[in-house]
């Protein structure tokens, strides 16, 4: 059985002192030792965060990383960096750095791979636009950026990297993809990566659920057979609705 990921992906919320005052009013709310839970705050709160969760069992994750280890890269946080701050997870391709900040797929994979040698974890992130779901190409797009990031991926190296899939249009829309949706895809997901990886890996992989995702539609999502968790933005920064969407996670 996969155990369930709840991450909160906070985007750019959050000063160091909010951060604090977050984990003290969340880390009551959660007991269960049956799903994982992460956060993922801005850069500037992960070495305050993972001070604070260092005797838990939250999970600390960065939204972003760059794939050198040091140098003359103004501005740039490198996985070792990320190491440092007690981090665990990397959010690699999210929408938001594929649009915004012009993260293409080979520098998606260039960040995977530095992440997984740097000893973190990926959060893969992918999904289609508005108009690729319209023009049909919604499985296209999703197979392009499969594997542009996992293609030859060693198996050892794949078996550590999360899957979320986040539809464009359901991030920060209010609009969330109906259960029947986010399974399809996800059904799709596991199936491809069996074809590239085999059966066994296809099992394990975890496949999260992203784009609107709040307390009271979270247990429709979550109980889906081929959805392992979810990527939470706007919710995951209030912690008695993110705690509220982890319950909704315990299987
Ligand atoms: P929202 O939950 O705010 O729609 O954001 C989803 C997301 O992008 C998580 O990474």
């Amino acid at each position: 059985m996969r155990r369930r990921l709840i991450a909160g992906n906070w985007k750019m919320h959050s000063t160091p002192d909010e951060t604090e005052s977050f984990i003290s009013r969340f880390l009551p709310l959660i007991g269960s030792a049956e799903a994982d839970a992460a956060i993922f705050p801005p850069f500037t709160s992960l070495d305050r965060a993972g001070r604070l969760l260092r005797s838990s069992d939250v999970r600390l994750g960065a939204q972003d990383v760059y794939f050198e280890a040091k140098g003359a890269f103004t501005g740039a946080v490198s996985p070792g960096m990320l190491v440092a701050c007690g981090c665990r997870y990397v959010l690699v391709g999210h929408s938001e750095r594929r649009h915004t900040f012009g993260d293409d797929d080979p520098i998606v994979r260039r960040k995977l791979d530095a992440t997984l040698s740097g000893g973190l974890d990926p959060v893969l992130c992918m999904g289609e636009t508005i108009e690729e779901r319209r023009a049909g190409a919604t499985f296209d797009v999703l197979e392009a950026q499969l594997i542009a990031a996992l293609r030859k991926l060693p198996p050892d190296l794949f078996s550590r990297v999360v899957i979320a899939y986040e539809p464009v249009w359901a991030i920060g829309t209010g609009e969330t993809a109906t259960p029947e949706q986010a399974e399809e895809v996800s059904a799709w997901i596991r199936a491809r990566v069996g074809a590239a990886f085999g059966a066994p890996a296809a099992e394990r992989i975890r496949i999260l659920y992203g784009g609107s995702v709040k307390p009271d539609n979270a247990r429709s999502l979550l109980t889906l057979p081929n959805v392992d968790g979810a990527l939470v933005g706007g919710a995951s920064l209030d912690p008695e609705g993110f705690a509220a969407i982890i319950s909704a996670g315990v299987r």
